[in-house]
C-alpha cells in the first residue's frame, strides 16, 4: 500500500514571514516509510531516463538527490553555496526577494555527455533549480530531468524551467 505523502508535509503558515505558507519534508524525513516512497518514487523516473549523474543545490536538494543516486549506484555532486568548495569551481546567481544568491559546482563534478538529473525538495519561483541546471550545462552535462518533492503552483517556476522534463511529487496551489 502507497501513502498519500501529503500527509507527511507540514505546513507551517506566516514562515519565514507573514502571509507565507512553508512547506516543510521534514516528517516525511522521518517517516522511513515515506522517504522511502519519495525516493523510489524519483529514482524509478531517473532510471528510466538514464540518469548518470546526479546534482543537488544546498542544503535539501541533497536530502532528495542522495538517497536517490544511493539506489542507483550513481555518483551524487553537490551544488553549494558560495565558498564552500575547495576547488576550481563554476558559478550561478539567482534572485531573490532581496538581492541575489551565488551556487558553485566543482568543475570535476560532471563529465561531459553525461546525463544528469537535477533534484531539489522544492520548486517555488525556479531560480534555484535554474542556477543548478546552468552550471550543470556549462560543463557539458546534459540535463536530463529535474525532480522536486513538492511544486507550488502559483510561484509558476515550470514556467522558468519549460525546456526539461519535470517530475513533481505533489503539488501545492495557494500561498
Ligand atoms: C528553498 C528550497 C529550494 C528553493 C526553492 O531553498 O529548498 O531549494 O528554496 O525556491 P525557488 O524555486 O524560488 O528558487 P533555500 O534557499 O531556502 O535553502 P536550503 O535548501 O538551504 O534550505
Ligand atoms: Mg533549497
Amino acid at each position: 500500500m502507497s501513502l498519500n505523502l501529503k500527509d507527511y508535509i507540514a505546513s507551517i503558515p506566516d514562515y519565514p514571514e507573514p502571509g507565507i505558507i512553508f512547506r516543510d519534508i521534514s516528517p516525511l524525513m522521518a517517516s522511513g516509510e515515506a522517504y522511502q516512497q519519495a525516493t523510489n518514487a524519483i529514482a524509478e523516473y531517473a532510471r528510466e531516463k538514464n540518469v548518470e549523474m546526479i546534482v543537488g543545490p544546498e542544503a535539501r536538494g541533497f536530502i532528495v538527490g542522495c538517497p536517490v543516486a544511493y539506489k542507483l549506484g550513481i555518483g551524487f555532486a553537490p551544488a553549494r553555496k558560495k565558498g564552500k568548495l575547495p576547488n576550481e569551481t563554476v558559478s550561478a546567481t539567482y534572485d531573490l526577494e532581496y538581492g541575489t544568491a551565488e551556487l558553485q559546482l566543482q568543475k570535476d563534478a560532471i563529465k561531459p555527455g553525461q546525463r544528469v538529473l537535477v533534484t531539489d525538495d522544492l520548486l517555488a519561483t525556479g531560480g534555484t533549480i535554474s542556477a543548478t541546471i546552468k552550471m550543470v550545462e556549462e560543463l557539458g552535462g546534459i540535463v536530463v530531468g529535474t525532480a522536486f518533492i513538492i511544486e507550488l503552483n502559483d510561484l509558476n517556476g515550470r514556467e522558468k524551467i519549460k525546456d526539461y522534463d519535470i517530475l513533481t511529487l505533489l503539488e501545492y496551489d495557494g500561498e
